[in-house]
């Protein structure tokens, strides 16, 4: 093998490897940047030297073009499916006619319990460790070749992660996507009026079942086995838990939440506890809980009957969806000022539990929806979350319009649409009382005014008896009002007023920050204090001057002038003022961040990012970059194949930190 050849293999094994700690792990161990520079870099080689390209390299993930039609494939050992359980005592009795059978107590069977995944099931084919090809389920018998969206999921390995890899093996798992990447993916498809999925099992089903595996790459899949179809390798397995083991190692995810146990009444029930808590925290929706027996040679004794197997059921989690009646929409207002639509229901029993009210999130999808009051509507719950409304089932006879009110229902202050927002807001600012709480406590928390014995409890205490009514009422509190509260004595009164005094003295983009102008957060805060450097600039400053500051879009620039424009915000703060909060004015750029003042850097080593970049970023901070080392070195950027600098580096006892690091403290 030439060297070439042995670097292109070892980038392609690196990158496989760092994959497989980011998709199948969740425990990613390089930066961004150093995996995006290694992936350049092999598609440089593959592109000068395409003699190279290996099956298992991932830049095979996505072929080149779409497919024209789906292939048929007959699946060389059935696909079956589950027969369904929906209560406790139908699962007990089940695996008790299976123990029965098998002339066995129930008790002394060893059960497997695994969350039942939403998403669609996949049968992938590793030919002597390479993926070959992967195919829908079909009908059981046959299914369609999905191979080119398949290979784009990155849990799902191009080679087996063995040096004995089996002549075959046919690996069954479920193909979903996770709630945050359906979130994702639905928050696009609304900016783009595209098409939004009704849940995330129908997202994953139409994103496999699609010709263009571009886009199938696109949106964040993940992939699970469950169990192996045909195989031919040395590997004797005694129980379904071996056969997990042996595909983890090969390097697949594992299913989170997987117990054994003796399959006693109480033993279900407990599971069963365990799996409904443990259901609204998984990144993945799951409908149930698939029991199997562990042992395989009573899963081959019992066998199949019409298409599932007796050996294993599936109890299914109650309903999540049904229909009921849109008797109002209600708005409320959160805590930013932003009106919600809730959606008021006829109560109906889903997912456990009676529901009588709904998220809409807002007009857009109102509009969306088609929805009216009076309608019938389907609505989904899923974990714990407040339901969603799905869609319209049928509209109604006395069907009335749902209208955005023209002031807020808390403070009457008039509500005005942000252009290009979907969001409708309250202008009453800081003195709605339905935005008031969540500002004092923005106000008052540790990136802000830091005030340290102020927290959102007693926040709530002082805002609900009306002792807090704005920002401004911090600064008046007595010891009396705080120690008349629950729970607080004396002592604790006068720990509150110190940090209230203590907490005065503070930075202008701090307290920029800290007044909670809409969409103005810390960083816009600061960029804004050191533009303008004084209060008054700031509070005068004209929606054109506000647009010059980088970062600052005309968004957030109509949100500062309107909060400096409204009397009573001006009020609020000058008030502040007069208690005492004040600050420097800022200096200048400059002044600001030298945080390395003082200080000698090398770099040494191959970087990622550009030399001079690197170096402009420390010299911005203060230091000065040098290009030798000696004992006066304040730190050693060590990139990749460092040398000699390093060496003596370490020989003298410098600090040294490597470029991910690097990258992650000062980029
Ligand atoms: S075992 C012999 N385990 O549920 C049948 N299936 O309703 C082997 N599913 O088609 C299936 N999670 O797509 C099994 N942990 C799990 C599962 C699971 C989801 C799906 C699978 C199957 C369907 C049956």
């Amino acid at each position: 093998m030439t060297s070439m050849h042995k670097h292109y293999n070892d980038l392609v094994a690196k990158i496989n490897q760092w994959d497989h700690e980011y998709y199948v792990l969740d425990n990613p161990t390089v930066s961004d940047a150093q995996y995006d520079q290694a992936f350049r870099e092999l598609l440089a080689m593959e592109a000068g030297h395409p003699e190279l390209i290996t099956p298992e390299s991932p830049s095979q993930r996505v072929g080149a073009k779409p497919i024209d039609e789906f292939q048929k494939i007959e699946h060389s050992v059935k696909m079956l499916s589950l027969a369904n359980a929906f209560s406790l005592e139908e699962t007990y009795s089940f695996f008790e006619k299976a123990a029965k059978e098998l002339d066995r107590n129930p008790e002394s069977l060893t059960l497997f319990s695994e969350p039942k995944l939403d998403g669609l099931a996949i049968s992938i084919h590793y030919d002597h460790g390479l993926f070959s090809y992967a195919a829908t389920r079909g009908d059981g018998e046959v299914g369609e070749d999905v191979s080119h969206n398949i290979k784009t999921i990155r849990s799902v390995p191009l080679k087996l992660a063995t040096d004995k890899p089996p002549g075959k093996l046919d690996v069954r798992g479920e193909i979903f996507m996770p709630k945050a990447a359906f979130e994702k993916l639905n928050q696009l498809a609304q900016q783009n009026d595209g098409k939004r999925f009704v849940n995330p099992r129908n997202a994953a089903a139409g994103t496999i079942r699609q010709m263009n595996p571009k886009i199938a790459a696109e949106r964040d899949l993940q992939f699970i086995p469950y169990g192996i179809g045909e195989y031919h390798g040395e590997c004797v397995f005694k129980t379904h838990s071996d056969i997990l083991a042996y595909l983890s190692a090969l390097g697949f995810r594992k299913n989170p939440h997987c117990y054994a146990f003796a399959g006693s009444l109480e033993a279900f029930a407990e599971n069963y506890r365990i799996m409904e808590q443990a259901r609204a925290k998984l990144p993945m929706e799951i409908d149930g809980i698939v029991y199997k027996i562990d042992e395989l040679a009573l899963q081959t004794a019992l066998g199949f009957i019409a298409r599932s197997p007796k050996w294993a059921v599936a109890r299914k989690f109650p309903a999540q969806q049904v229909t009921t009646q849109l008797l109002a929409v209600d708005f409320q207002v959160g805590r930013t000022g932003v009106l919600t639509p809730v959606a008021r229901l006829a109560p109906v029993f889903v997912g456990g539990v009676t529901v009588s009210n709904a998220t809409l999130h807002n007009m857009d999808e109102i509009e969306r929806l088609g929805l009216c009051i009076g309608d019938s509507i389907e609505i989904h719950r899923a974990g714990d979350v407040i339901p969603k409304v799905v869609r319209v089932a049928a509209q109604g006879e006395d069907r009335k319009p749902i209208v955005m009110p023209g002031r807020c229902p808390v403070c009457a202050a008039a509500v005005e649409r942000t252009a290009g927002q979907a969001a409708f807001r309250c202008t009453g600012g800081l003195s709605c009382a339905a935005q008031a709480a969540e500002h004092i406590r923005h106000y008052a928390s540790r990136k802000f005014m830091n005030i340290t014995h102020l927290g959102t409890k007693l926040i709530e205490l002082l805002y609900g008896k009306g002792i807090i009514k704005t920002i401004a009422d911090i600064y008046t509190l007595k010891p009396g009002d705080i120690a008349e509260l629950e729970g607080c004595g004396e002592k604790s009164a006068q720990n509150v007023l110190d940090s209230i005094e203590s907490s005065k003295t503070t930075k202008l983009g701090t307290f920029i920050g800290a007044l909670g102008i809409p969409e103005v957060g810390e960083e816009g805060a600061k960029a804004i204090a050191r533009h303008f450097k004084n209060y008054p600039a700031i509070a005068a400053a004209s929606l054109d001057e506000l647009m010059q500051v980088p970062d600052i879009g005309p968004v957030m620039a109509k949100n500062i002038v309107d909060f400096f424009h409204d009397e009573k915000n001006r009020a609020i703060i000058a008030k502040i003022i007069a208690a005492g909060v004040s600050w420097q004015d800022e200096q200048g750029d400059a002044a600001q961040e030298q945080v390395l003042a003082g200080q000698t850097w090398v770099l040494t080593g191959t970087l990622s990012v550009p030399r001079n970049e690197a170096k402009a970023v420390l010299e911005r901070l203060g230091a000065k970059v040098s290009g030798s080392v000696s004992k006066k070195t304040s730190c050693v950027v060590a990139g990749r194949d460092a040398g000699s600098k390093l060496a003596k580096a370490e020989s003298l006892g410098v600090k040294i930190i490597d470029e991910a690091t690097f990258l992650q403290d000062f980029y």
